[in-house]
């Protein structure tokens, strides 16, 4: 309604001025149709400041113009001319001014649309008069925007504008006629924080140019981040009119920081010489996340670009088809507007020839006249990224259609009569209280396919308010095709545009690390068969006899396996593998623990046997060692044969860990039942631990029981590092622990156990007899009698 209103009101313009007439020249616009009502335009043609360094010794290049804006809306005014649905038997005409990306030009251009172009108003001195337009569409960029609607603000001209966003203008009181079709970026800075945060990037730093699109936009951005807990390493700023100090200093700072992650907040102008900067100095591999202002710009998006800027992301303004606007745009010729300068300077640029000679030089390179726009590929016929042009498309049609209404609604004071022609009317815009349209993004990614870089469309965005605070809803609603997700076992090359396989890692016999682990488990199964040689050799001696050789040679039997069982852990995983690996290892660690955990009890039960009237032996004799050994075992293998019924362990790819690996593992089944299987172990390995603890004073044979005890103290170290290490060591590498983890807790077992036996064995055999046995048996201060028991003990052994 708002709207509605300032279009009436627009058609009459209180001067405060009390002589009317025009102070300046007034300046003849650029593109000029008569028409019974006539909609004015203000565009920056010359938006590009890329590559013009005046030197000031010769003339500058002239600037490049590949702004479609202006073409955009003299198509559509000439649309909804020719249509018989929107205004029928109204002639609509426009005035199209070039204001630059300047403050004071697009005010005074602005002026000179509101006040046409006689330079004396109506003849009575009441100095009231229509406005020559009757809205005006523009201006490019939001600093000028601001110029501009403060100054005709009070003259309630309802400017639309296509692309400045800066969300300080949806402030009504100061901007009560500014309309937009874009965005405002209220929501763009919020949707990025969104954006940032869904990727879990926590340490950014933030890049904006220095005007009012940069500088709101990046406060609103860093507010935002600093509430969802991100944090902002640095926040910088330039305007491409500053010297090149600033630049390389902003530069400086990107260097030295260590965020991976840049927001930039900037107008295409800027990010432009920021990005030739950053190409120069070879900064690249970080990922920027740009605003709509540079996210498709053509100009960026070159290959140069792509090495600095690859992989950006970022929201986009979205695009729609025009049908029809290729073939107008393709109409323009410099022959039709012989005295248009725009039209002139386009044609040069874009043919790199000269139309026209310079006085008093010879004609360089002159146009042919045979060059067309069809035959050629350049960004202004590229219509396929309309996404500016759909906003200059959709703010004439609001204009279009405010107008049909009002002229349609006859009855204006009967509100139902008005609502119906609300009703009536298809808008494609509307704005809310503000002025705003409703969010609508396009989240792009910068990617590389066979034809080059794209802007691949990844989601599309709608941001709604909620209420009147800031709540703010993203609603993702579809996916493109534009990229394509590449299948399960593969992922993009380095250039991405391609999908190639996935490495496959898993522990390999092949490699070094594998190769080591074999050597080592084969090392260790060797030297238990070794030492089982030679107490098999030596199984007369006493020390041997006095050591439980039956346990001993099951002790050697079990550590051997275990030693080997690590071998399953290598190599692809198979289903028979996966089902081996844990149930092997569980039930052998057991077996050799329960061996231990008989020497131990063997140790105590001895001692005890010693005292006086004391028949403990006969509780726990030969017999009693094999059923308990075997009971414990049984145990085990019981909880195995229940995990590999139930849910036995089996081959899988883990592909969640690493997106450039697939990890070849043994799914485990069941948790649980694996947790069991450790968790007995580590029982039994305890109540060893505290039984050898218990009897490490005792005196016995060889003083097992502190041998016992260090060995188990080792087992336990062993195995409580390991379980961290198993959670953090990520891919092959848990699989390595765990085989390093069963290899070093066998060696311990191994070594302390027998170690000192064999040494005494080999090295002395002097000590390798019943008299010094006694002897030190004596000198610990033990009942003599022991060695009988003992030796009983060791009867069945033999
Ligand atoms: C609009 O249509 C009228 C005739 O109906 C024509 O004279 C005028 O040039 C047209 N204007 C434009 C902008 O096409
Ligand atoms: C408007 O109508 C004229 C004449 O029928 C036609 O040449 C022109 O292409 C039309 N313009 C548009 C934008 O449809
Ligand atoms: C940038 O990298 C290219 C090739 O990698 C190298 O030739 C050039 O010297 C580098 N420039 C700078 C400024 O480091
Ligand atoms: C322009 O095209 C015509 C016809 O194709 C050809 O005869 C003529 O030589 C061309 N002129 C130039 C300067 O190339
Ligand atoms: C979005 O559209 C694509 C095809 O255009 C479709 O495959 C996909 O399921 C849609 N996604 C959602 C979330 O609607």
């Amino acid at each position: 309604m708002i709207f509605l209103g300032l279009l009436l009101a627009g058609f009459f313009i209180q001067s405060v001025e009390s002589v009317c007439k025009h102070l300046g020249k007034p300046e003849l616009p650029l593109f000029l149709k008569e028409g019974d009502i006539i909609i004015g335009g203000l565009f920056s043609f010359h938006g590009s400041f890329v590559g013009s360094n005046p030197t000031f010794e010769n003339r500058p290049e002239p600037l490049k113009c590949k702004r479609l804006f202006a073409q955009t809306m003299m198509f559509t005014i000439e649309e909804i001319n020719n249509s018989t649905e929107i205004l029928p038997g109204i002639s609509l005409g426009y005035k199209i001014y070039d204001a630059c990306a300047n403050i004071p030009r697009s005010i005074k251009a602005v002026l000179d649309l509101v006040n046409g172009q006689d330079n004396e108003f109506n003849s009575d001195m009441s100095c009231t008069k229509q406005s020559s337009v009757l809205s005006v569409i523009g201006q490019t960029s939001s600093s000028p925007m601001i110029g501009m609607a403060t100054t005709i603000g009070p003259l309630r001209v309802p400017v639309i504008s296509h692309l400045a966003s800066c969300a300080c203008l949806s402030n009504r009181k100061e901007f009560p006629s500014f309309f937009r079709t874009v965005p405002s970026d209220y929501y763009q800075s919020r949707a990025l924080v969104q954006l940032v945060k869904h990727f879990r990037w926590t340490w950014v730093g933030a890049i904006r140019s220095d005007d009012d699109y940069g500088n709101s936009g990046m406060s609103t951005f860093v507010h935002t981040a600093l509430q969802e807990g991100i944090c902002i390493e640095y926040s910088e700023s330039f305007s491409r009119t500053d010297p090149k100090k600033k630049i390389l200093k902003v530069i400086e700072v990107i260097k030295q920081s260590t965020a991976k992650v840049i927001v930039a907040f900037m107008a295409q102008g800027e990010m432009a010489i920021l990005m030739r900067e950053l190409l120069l100095q070879n900064i690249t591999g970080l990922q920027w996340v740009g605003s709509e202002s540079w996210i498709t710009a053509r100009n960026l998006a070159t290959d140069n670009g792509f090495k600095v800027l690859g992989g950006a992301i970022g929201f986009a303004i979205v695009s729609a088809v025009i049908p029809g606007l290729r073939e107008f745009l393709l109409q323009i010729h410099p022959s039709d507007k012989p005295d248009n300068m725009f039209v002139k300077e386009f044609w040069e640029i874009v043919f790199g020839c000269s139309l026209t000679a310079q006085i008093g030089a010879e004609i360089k390179n002159p146009c042919t006249g045979n060059e067309s726009l069809t035959e050629i590929n350049n960004p202004y016929t590229d219509v396929s990224e309309l996404r500016i042009s759909n906003n200059v498309y959709k703010a004439v049609y609001a204009v279009a259609h405010s107008l049909h209404n009002l002229l349609v609604c006859e009855d204006r004071n009967n509100p139902i009569s008005i609502k119906k022609c609300w009703n009536q009317i298809n808008l494609e815009v509307f704005f809310d209280e503000n002025g705003d349209p409703t969010a609508r993004y396009e989240l792009v990614n910068w990617q590389l396919n066979k034809n080059g870089l794209i802007n691949c469309i990844v989601a599309y965005f709608v941001g709604r308010k909620l209420d009147s605070a800031s709540h703010f809803t993203t609603v993702i609603y579809n996916y493109s095709t534009d990229c394509i997700k590449c299948p399960l076992d593969y992922w993009s090359n380095v250039k991405k545009d391609q999908c190639i396989l996935k490495n496959i890692e898993f522990l390999s016999y092949g490699e070094i690390l594998g190769m080591t682990l074999v050597t080592f488990s084969l090392i260790g199964a060797a030297v238990s068969v070794s030492v089982a040689v030679i107490f098999f050799s030596y199984r007369d001696t006493p020390i041997v006899k006095a050591n439980n050789s039956e346990l001993s040679f099951l002790l050697l039997f079990s550590l051997t396996l275990c030693f080997l069982c690590s071998l399953t852990f290598i190599g692809v995983p198979s289903d028979w593998s996966c089902m081996l690996r844990h149930t092997a290892f569980g039930i052998t660690f057991v077996l050799c623990i329960s061996c231990i955990l008989g020497k131990t009890v063997v140790v105590l039960v001895a001692f005890r046997a010693t005292l006086p009237g004391n028949n403990m032996m006969k509780w726990f004799g030969p017999t009693q060692q094999r059923i308990s050994v075997c009971c414990f075992t049984l145990i085990q293998v019981m909880i195995c044969t229940l995990w590999l019924i139930l849910s036995p362990p089996s081959p899988s790819k883990n592909i969640q860990s690493y997106k450039e690996k697939i990890i070849l593992e043994c799914d485990l089944g069941s948790k649980i039942a694996f947790y069991t299987v450790l968790g007995y172990i580590g029982l039994l390995s305890a109540m060893c631990f505290l039984l050898s603890f218990l009897a490490r004073k005792l005196p016995d044979n060889f003083n097992e029981a502190k041998y016992i005890t260090f060995s188990m103290l080792i087992f336990c170290a062993v195995w409580i590092t390991f379980i961290p290490a198993y959670i953090s060591s990520p891919g092959k590498y848990t699989v390595a622990v765990e085989i390093f983890a069963i290899l070093a807790s066998s060696f311990g077992l191994l070594l302390c156990i027998f170690a000192p036996k064999c040494y005494v064995i080999l090295f002395k055999p002097n000590k390798n007899t019943k008299k010094h046995l006694m002897r030190s048996r004596g000198s610990a201060g033990a009942n003599p009698n022991q060695y009988r028991a003992q030796g009983r003990n060791q009867s069945w052994a033999g």
